[in-house]
């Protein structure tokens, strides 16, 4: 039984002991309630847990890899994920978010009353702005420091690197955002350039790590996601990354619409079902033989193992799932699944609490 979920599986030269993953997650916790929860997933048997949001800058000093408070903390991570058994992914980002925007609303924002998403039109013009106009010696700085952060990553114990190709890679895609008329804009092939240069910048930089690049895909009729790539614009983009260095693709809906479409709730109007973004897997792997991991909404062994043994998929992540049952692979490979704590998709304490600055779980916490 369950096969294919507990087959390992070789990306670029490291092995993963089986197909499930811990989704990039970042939970706003304390960092000593983070590393229990991360204690907890790696106990619970995945393969690969993925570290959301680690900047390549070091504007925030308990995250940043460039800072000693943070790079310790990183290194921990690692050493518990190791202790289990379980490999470790540095998901390297840059935010495209120019917070002066968002300064103003702060107060209104800590209290609860608005959240981020509520001031998504003006981030989003905001975000416009600042890749359009972002200086050519500006780019070549983030981009150097993708390699730079990467080196830090691999020395702190991680075993991967995922380059999160949402946030300024997911703006620099999409000509929602994007409006260069430098050889950063315009055409597919210019606009994948930044996200190109920031994949090869860390391959040069560790060239025996895989990279992982986390592809943000838009779709049209109906419009959901603003940054990231459209179906039509895979064809350039995914052969581009992979001849940069990628070595396996995590594939979701692009951000900067709503959070609620990325992170879907059970009864969303479009993306309800289990396995809701799988679709845009099966475009992705038109252009490439490298492996797919799929995301979103997926929670049962059964409808799981049916993606991975057809083929449409090659791994399969989880985020909510293994928050509402850290257990959940143990239990699959025991034969205990009547015991697992189904995810509801509710979003109730783990996205909305983040948003809301409230504490961080998940109703099934005990
Ligand atoms: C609380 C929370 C925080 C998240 N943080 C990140 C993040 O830091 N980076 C990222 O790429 N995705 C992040 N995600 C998205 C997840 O990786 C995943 O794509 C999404 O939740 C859909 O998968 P799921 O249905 O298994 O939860 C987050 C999701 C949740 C629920």
């Amino acid at each position: 039984m369950y096969d294919f979920i507990k087959s390992p599986i070789q990306i670029g030269n490291l092995k993963l002991k089986n197909r499930i993953i811990f989704a990039p997650t970042t939970m706003g916790l304390k960092f000593e309630d983070y590393k229990k929860r991360i204690e907890g997933i790696a106990k619970g048997g995945v393969s690969l847990i993925i570290i959301g949001d680690v900047p390549v800058d070091d504007k925030i000093k308990s995250l940043s890899l460039f800072n000693d408070e943070g790079f310790e903390r990183y290194k921990q991570l690692c050493t518990i994920a190791h202790k289990e058994d379980c490999k470790i992914a540095a998901q390297l980002h840059v935010s495209d978010t120019d917070f002066s925007v968002i300064m103003p609303y702060m107060n209104d924002i800590k209290s609860g009353k608005i959240t981020r998403e509520d001031l998504r039109p003006i981030i989003n013009d905001a975000t416009s702005k600042l890749i359009t106009n972002m200086t050519i010696e500006e780019i070549n700085v983030i981009i150097e420091n993708f390699g730079k952060a990467a080196k830090l990553a691999v020395k702190a114990g991680f075993d991967m690197i995922q380059v999160h190709g949402d946030r300024m890679c997911g703006s620099f895609s999409s000509d929602v955002f994007n409006k260069r008329t430098d050889i950063y804009g315009q055409t597919p092939e210019n606009r994948a350039r930044f996200a190109v240069e920031c994949v090869k910048a860390v391959r040069n930089a560790v060239p025996d790590t895989p990279i992982d690049y986390k592809l943000p895909v838009r779709q049209e009729n109906p419009h959901y996601g603003n940054a990231g790539v459209i179906i039509d614009e895979l064809a350039v983009f995914v052969p581009m990354l992979e001849k940069a260095g990628v070595d396996s693709f995590h594939v979701a809906l692009a951000n900067h619409s709503k959070l609620q479409d990325t992170i879907p709730i059970k009864n969303h109007d479009y993306f309800g079902n289990e396995g809701c973004f799988l679709k845009y897997c099966d475009e992705v792997s038109k252009y490439t033989d490298k492996p797919i991991c799929g995301v979103g909404g997926l929670t049962t062994p059964e409808f799981i193992e049916k993606q991975l043994k057809s083929g449409r998929i090659q791994c399969a992540a989880m985020s909510r799932q293994l928050l509402a049952d850290a257990n959940w692979f143990n239990k699959v490979v025991s034969d205990d699944i009547d015991s697992i704590k189904h995810c509801i998709r509710c979003n109730k304490k783990c996205l909305y609490s983040l948003q809301q600055h409230k504490e961080f779980g998940c109703i099934f916490d005990d």
